[in-house]
């Protein structure tokens, strides 16, 4: 089902992982996907490997935790492709350091990519999409922003629990604009992130997700199936956790 056709669509840390998996079933559906990544050459290899598919994808450098790359990003896709209707706030650092040898240091790199770095993709967006009289906001989270780290610190918990509540302030004020916002939380998915940390025994499902059980639940809202969703926050984890 090509639904997504006449759709541009904006993922940040498309480069690999669950930005690259949330790139391919975009595209699959017939979007135009910018992948927009800090590691350039890996983001113009993955956009290569797909548009030998068929796939429509567009390789961009982007630094979230720098204003000055969001805002020329965002200005591009405008220009290029008439803006942006679906923004994926994928892009992503983790942190295992314990507590006490936290620096403050770590946490700003963190907030700034994991948490300001949302926000700046989104503000960017809305504004585009305000134009448009559609968009969706789509954040990834994570089940650490629900029930706190279990192996990352709090600065990652902390900067995923905000970004799930960013998601429901953009719906909020996005709704009279047309454009949805909403969280994906993801438990133990096996990544460059993860590998080998994650522990399958404990999910009810048995194994652990891979990026495209993520990637479903991320087209699930930006298409039609999920127009009725805004603010809210989908956990996609094997049944690790239950609310
Ligand atoms: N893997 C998991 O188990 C898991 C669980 C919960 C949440 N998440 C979240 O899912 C998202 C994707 O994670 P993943 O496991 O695919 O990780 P990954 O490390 O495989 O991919 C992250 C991508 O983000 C890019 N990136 C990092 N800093 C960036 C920056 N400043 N600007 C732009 N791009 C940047 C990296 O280059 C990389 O391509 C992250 O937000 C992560 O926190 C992952």
């Amino acid at each position: 089902m090509k639904d997504l056709v006449g759709k541009t669509a904006w993922v940040t840390g498309a480069a690999q992982g669950i930005g690259a998996a949330v790139t391919r079933i975009f595209a699959q559906h017939g979007a135009k996907v910018v992948g927009a990544d800090l590691n350039l050459q890996a983001m113009q290899d993955t956009a290569g490997r797909m548009k030998a598919e068929g796939l429509d994808v567009e390789a961009l450098r982007l630094d979230v935790a720098d204003p000055q790359s969001v805002t020329e990003v965002a200005a591009e896709i405008e220009k290029r492709f008439g803006g942006v209707d679906i923004l994926v706030n994928n892009a992503g650092i983790n942190n295992n350091t314990p507590i006490p040898e936290m620096t403050v240091e770590q946490w700003d790199r963190l907030m700034n990519i994991d948490l300001r770095g949302a926000h700046l993709c989104s503000q960017a967006a809305t504004i585009q999409m305000m134009k448009k009289k559609w968009g969706r906001i789509i954040n990834i989270g994570s089940m650490a922003g629900q029930i706190g780290g279990l192996k990352v610190s709090p600065d990652y918990s902390a900067a995923k629990a905000g970004a799930i509540c960013l998601a429901k302030s953009y719906a909020r004020f996005g709704a009279q604009y047309g454009i949805t916002a909403n969280a994906v939380c993801p438990g133990f998915i096996e990544t460059e992130m993860t590998r080998g940390r994650d522990d399958p025994s404990s999910v009810l499902i048995g194994r652990l997700g891979t990026p495209e059980d993520i990637a479903g639940a991320v087209y699930f809202l930006a298409s039609g199936l999920g127009s009725y969703l805004t603010g809210a926050t989908i956990d996609v984890n094997g049944g690790l956790l239950m609310r």
